[in-house]
């Protein structure tokens, strides 16, 4: 079947559409999205084996993991190991010699890539506080995502492509990755020991609710997950992470996502980093 085979959607369809979008990746879509929507959800419709709009809707009311899918198809997921290498320095610089004066004797630190996609952020976290902070801490790091197949990648600590690890130096390739030949390919696998510091779940951060209130985190990672949210949606898992974050803890947006200067709850004190403003 050819990709223009698919019936347009009529203006309730994008409407019930949008609303599902909205409600759940907290965007302000509407019908003027028509055809980024139709763009980005033609393909899986056909994969599918549907001709029109009307399938599909029912077909999410009917199998209700086929959202995790709708939305990956919605947001992007590009990612890196060791992404802006300035938020790693600080990690090192400044951060991690306070932590290690305040946690002198319970030696414990808890990260959270919030909005991990396939894993990267989180390995590359979970790399540099057993480097800096050496073997006898109790290092873990939550990663959680919304799409099931991103999570897949990073749940089963692979496969990353050559082109993927190459920025990982060589002496911590070898120490926590493990290399595979496949046919002409070589493909690079998280060791055991460096799987067993990441948890990965899946969650949508506007929903966060499935994450233990009781939980407390040194470090929340939300890099280049608020691209096209809503302040509102922004907002409400701002004040999610707030209370989740321990009081010497920090935040790290993307580069390019900034809050308010004079922001009621958040101090900036880097690039893209913040630390709560007690109350
Ligand atoms: C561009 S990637 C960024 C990955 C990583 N944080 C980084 O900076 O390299 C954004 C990720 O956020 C996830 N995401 C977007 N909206 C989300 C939501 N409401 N809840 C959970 N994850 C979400 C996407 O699925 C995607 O994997």
């Amino acid at each position: 079947m050819k990709e223009n085979s698919i019936h347009p959607p009529n203006n309730h369809e994008i409407n019930e559409l949008c609303q599902i979008i909205n409600t759940n990746l907290g965007f302000k879509y509407d019908q003027q999205k028509k055809y980024l929507i139709v763009s980005r959800l033609d393909k899986r419709l056909m994969q599918l084996g549907f001709s029109n709009y009307s399938q599909y809707l029912e077909y999410l009311q009917t199998e209700p993991q086929e959202h995790s899918n709708l939305f990956a198809l919605l947001t992007t997921n590009v990612t890196s190991f060791f992404r802006e290498a300035i938020h790693f320095r600080f990690i090192k610089e400044v951060l991690l010699p306070q932590y290690c004066e305040i946690n002198k004797t319970n030696r414990i630190i808890r990260a959270w890539s919030a909005g991990c996609s396939s894993g990267e952020e989180a390995y590359s976290l979970a790399i540099a506080l057993r480097e800096y902070l050496g073997a006898d801490w109790d290092i873990m790091v939550l990663a959680s995502d919304i799409s099931t197949n991103r999570l897949q990648i990073g749940s089963e600590g692979g496969p990353y492509t050559k082109e993927q690890v190459a920025i990982i130096p060589q002496h911590l390739l070898g120490k926590y990755f493990s290399i595979k030949k496949i046919g002409d390919r070589t493909v690079y696998h998280v060791k055991p020991h460096l799987r067993q510091m990441v948890a990965f779940r899946l969650m949508n951060l506007l929903d966060h609710d499935t994450l233990p209130g009781n939980i407390r985190l040194n470090i929340i990672f939300c890099r280049n997950v608020f691209i096209y949210m809503t302040s509102e949606a922004k907002s409400k898992i701002l004040s999610g992470f707030y209370t989740r974050l321990l009081s010497d803890g920090h935040l790290f947006l993307g580069l390019s996502e900034s809050l308010n200067s004079n922001h009621p709850y958040w101090n900036s004190i880097g690039k893209s980093i913040y630390q709560k403003k007690l109350r």
